[in-house]
């Protein structure tokens, strides 16, 4: 279809200048029912976008920018196994791995349903088998430790979900997650543990990342030497697309699970790129946070765009980033568990649609993926969010947060939540100097004090933020959150006319650090072909090192 944006464009820009003189707080005072028309419910979850510089002038208006981009028929293309990653000239169906009831999807005129349920049923059965004990290591004992050895999507997925979802760990089992080709990350995880009882986990879509496979060796290697050569086969299984490269590496038919080249890493999660967070909580866990991931599908694809909470996710992030210049997004989850999903969703986010170059192959006509980050709070209260209040920049913010605790006292989760709603709601309504000097006043301060410390106690308000308020952190709910930003995700790559299912950009720095490594290595090896700031760098790092 032809793109024609010029006009919703031109519009929003308009509608973006008038907007200068009028805050979010004006907003609420002039409608007491802001918040019932600018909230929406799913199941328990419920995403309030209500403290945002919008009206329903401007949501219409974004959605018309969405609806002329294509975005019912690009939908359309996405579950329907069509090719929506044309540079890598495949389907992206990450939707098909939490397809419940096997309903057909195709992609290269052959259903993949069967493929994927088969799949997962093999991956299911295994992670009961180890998680209930019976199967054996290598010394004939239950396994009481997992390592899942991957990085990128092959890590950040089943890393996060672990955490998040600790309440419904096995207790006798525990997760451990190594990445980094610093082998300090392995170092550190295996010096406790007793590798007599310990699974291995590979997981890597290529098999062939430096990082994993490295890992991989040298664990190997620790298992051969303590438990013999014939150990490998009873304490590593791999996660793959790559069955014959994971055959190579000493790993069975019975311990292989493949996934397919339509799956994206970063979007794997759903995939047996789970099967340590399916070994820790459960097959029947695991299906319910497929099932939450199913649901956000159905509501993607069926909800009216005016109410489907993708779409205002991504539209309204779409409004900061290109009427407002804005470049920063923060994700602030008030739940400690949920520590690692600002990780999560920087490589969601950030490798899917961090692309200057549109599906024509042009530059593209706007800024595109916002610089997303995040701590839990309360913590980043106590960090960052001075800058929010007060500091130049200004930084949209998703809060979420549970009605109620899961495995934790009851009395602190209400100071959770009310740090929470304090935080989206001083954003919001700042204190003007005015209020502050009054405030002063009274307190019986000094008129020179408070000519001089007014000024800096005064909040500028008008930040925006949404909240998603759920019930609790389950299996179910987590799922929910993740495909939301999945969606949100895909809604903005279609209006800035990118590919999100490729991510070219990380190919340069792999390649180079292959050509290094020899250089790096080798006290003696020639450094002249190099510019002078790497040949430099190299060399001190030689007399530092030898
Ligand atoms: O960082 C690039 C990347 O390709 C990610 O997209 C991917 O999740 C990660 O590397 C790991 O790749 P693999 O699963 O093939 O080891």
């Amino acid at each position: 279809m032809t793109r024609n944006l010029s006009e919703p464009i031109a519009a929003l820009a308009a509608l973006r200048a008038e907007m200068n003189d009028r805050g979010i707080a004006d907003f609420f005072a002039s409608d007491s029912r802001r918040f019932a028309s600018f909230h929406v419910e799913l199941d328990d979850l419920l995403f309030d976008f209500s403290k945002h510089r919008l009206d329903r002038t401007i949501l219409a208006r974004l959605i018309d920018l969405a609806r002329a981009a294509g975005l019912e028929e690009r939908r359309a293309a996405l579950f329907s196994g069509a090719n929506v990653n044309p540079t890598e000239g495949r389907a992206a169906l990450h939707v098909a791995l939490r397809n419940m009831d096997g309903t057909p999807i195709h992609t290269g005129g052959a259903d993949v349903m069967p493929a994927v349920l088969a799949e997962r049923r093999k991956m299911l059965a295994f992670a009961e088998s180890v998680r209930g004990g019976t199967l054996k290591s290598a010394t004939g004992e239950a396994f009481t430790d997992v390592v899942n050895i991957g990085i990128g999507g092959s890590d950040l997925g089943p890393a996060m979900a672990a955490q998040a979802l600790s309440p419904f760990l096995a207790p006798h089992l525990k997760l451990h997650f190594v990445a980094n080709v610093d082998g300090a990350d392995l170092a550190d995880r295996l010096r406790n543990l007793a590798l007599e009882r310990t699974l291995f986990i590979i997981c890597s879509k290529t098999f062939t990342t430096l990082e994993t496979m490295t890992n991989a060796s040298a664990a190997r290697t620790a298992v051969a030497q303590k438990l013999g050569e014939a150990a490998i086969a009873t304490h590593f299984c791999a996660v793959s697309t790559a069955p014959k490269e994971v055959a190579g590496f000493g790993i069975g038919e019975d311990r292989r699970f493949l996934f397919w080249d339509w799956v994206g890493g970063r979007y794997s999660i759903w995939s047996s790129i789970g099967l340590s967070l399916a070994i820790g909580i459960g097959a029947a866990n695991f299906e319910e946070f497929l099932r939450g991931g199913a649901a956000i599908d159905r509501h993607f694809r069926e909800a009216s765009l005016e109410a489907n909470v993708p779409v205002l996710m991504a539209l309204i992030g779409i409004w900061y980033r290109n009427f407002w210049n804005y470049a920063g997004h923060a994700v602030i989850p008030y739940d400690q568990r949920l520590a690692r999903f600002p990780a999560y969703l920087q490589q969601l986010e950030m490798e899917s649609n961090g692309k200057s170059v549109d599906l024509a192959g042009e530059r593209v006509a706007s800024a595109t993926g916002a610089l997303l980050f995040g701590e839990p709070g309360t913590n980043a209260q106590h960090a960052f969010f001075q800058l929010f209040h007060q500091g130049t920049e200004i930084v949209p913010v998703d809060f979420l947060v549970a009605a109620r605790p899961t495995a934790a006292d009851a009395h602190q989760h209400d100071l959770l939540v009310a740090n929470c709603l304090a935080q989206s709601e001083a954003l919001m309504r700042g204190r003007s100097q005015e209020e502050v000097e009054a405030r002063m006043r009274a307190q019986g301060v000094r008129e020179e004090e408070i000519e001089a410390l007014a000024p800096h106690k005064t909040f500028p308000g008008n930040r925006p933020s949404s909240t998603f308020l759920f019930r609790q952190l389950t299996p179910r709910t987590l799922g929910q959150l993740i495909a939301l930003y999945e969606h949100k995700v895909f809604v903005q790559s279609v209006v800035w006319n990118i590919d999100p299912f490729d991510q070219w950009g990380v190919e340069l720095g792999k390649e180079l650090a292959l050509r290094l490594a020899p250089l790096v290595a080798d006290p003696a090896a020639a450094l002249e072909k190099l510019d002078s700031s790497t040949a430099g760098l190299i060399a001190h790092r030689r007399r530092l090192n030898f």
